[in-house]
């Protein structure tokens, strides 16, 4: 396996939350609105692949007006809602680890891009409404080769551009059919699985799967290390208890320079490392591992017994 050189991520439902619109107007659509908002993206996906079976390009901002249209009359939305809907997917939210993450990323000097089925305007409308223009180095559109995922020409375009092996790119994407389509073009597809899903047969198999972005950072070291993890210098021998308090996010050191252990102090700058961020969802106590060894960041797990 190559080096990855490239990270390249798929906009919506992977960055984006593309239920963020519907969401929005839950006061007015009342509790079908998450029924209603996966409707319209099943049909809005559909419509892609159909269009592109047919021979019938439409941009992606037609397909998404058009499939509103037939969502709208399903779930017997008020036409009224039409604009207020439309206007929010054009500004929809990033999924709340994807700034700080594609940061990170970006410090390390990776290749950074969105590779997808949106139109040129509709991904720089999107990322600079939420503050990450700064952090990509290409937006490709499906529309510079007209026709959409999974169709190996989209694909194609940033091997291209960078001159890069297919499988020097590490491929990002929330929707299964779309880590197939990369996965058998050539990419290492890594699988977002935000919500439990289950995976397809089409004839490949991620050979990563995770929750959030969170854990990228840590993969893209695996595979550059031809599956060999470093873990950080061992400052401690025992678990270290913290009362953490609900809402507060915790800053763990990885490298095990730090003085102020558990946590980070900024010792990692320069190397191959970073903070893990933990966010508590209750005050309780946790046991933070302080030799680095844990496969489970940032907790122990029992590692500081093993030699
Ligand atoms: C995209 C769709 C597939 O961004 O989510 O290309």
């Amino acid at each position: 396996m190559k080096n990855i050189k490239a990270i390249i991520f798929d906009a919506y439902g992977t960055l984006f939350d593309v239920n963020s619109a519907a969401e929005k107007c839950k006061d007015k659509i009342g509790d079908k609105w998450e029924g209603f908002a996966n409707y319209w993206r099943t049909t809005q996906l559909e419509y892609t692949w159909l269009r592109s079976l047919m021979k019938r390009h439409k941009d992606f901002w037609q397909v998404t007006e058009d499939s509103l249209d037939k969502s709208m009359k399903a779930y017997k939305i008020d036409s009224s809602m039409r604009n207020e809907l439309l206007d929010l997917y054009k500004i929809l939210s990033p999924f709340e680890e994807v700034p700080e993450v594609l940061k990170l990323l970006k410090e390390k000097n990776f290749k950074l891009a969105i590779l997808s089925n949106g139109t040129p305007s509709l991904l720089n409308e999107l990322v600079k409404s939420n503050n990450l223009d700064n952090l990509f180095d290409d937006l490709f559109s499906i529309e510079e080769v007209g026709i959409y995922k999974p169709d190996s020409k989209v694909y194609d375009m940033p091997v291209k551009k960078y001159n890069i092996e297919k499988d020097e790119v590490a491929f990002l994407s929330a929707n299964t059919w779309d880590v197939s389509g990369g996965g058998n073009y050539g990419y290492n597809s890594i699988w977002v699985n935000r919500n439990n899903n289950i995976f397809d047969n089409l004839d490949y198999k991620p050979q990563n799967e995770i929750k959030n972005l969170k854990k990228l950072i840590d993969i893209i070291y695996f595979f550059n290390r031809k599956g060999k993890m470093t873990k950080g210098q061992r400052a401690g021998n025992s678990a270290i208890a913290v009362e953490v308090e609900k809402g507060k996010s915790y800053y763990w050191c990885a490298c095990g320079k730090s003085k102020n252990q558990p946590f980070c102090d900024g010792s990692h700058k320069g190397t191959e490392f970073n903070s893990v961020v933990y966010k508590a969802e209750e005050t309780t106590k946790k046991f933070f591992c302080s030799c680095k060894q844990t496969d489970n960041q940032p907790f122990c797990d029992g590692s500081h017994n093993k030699k």
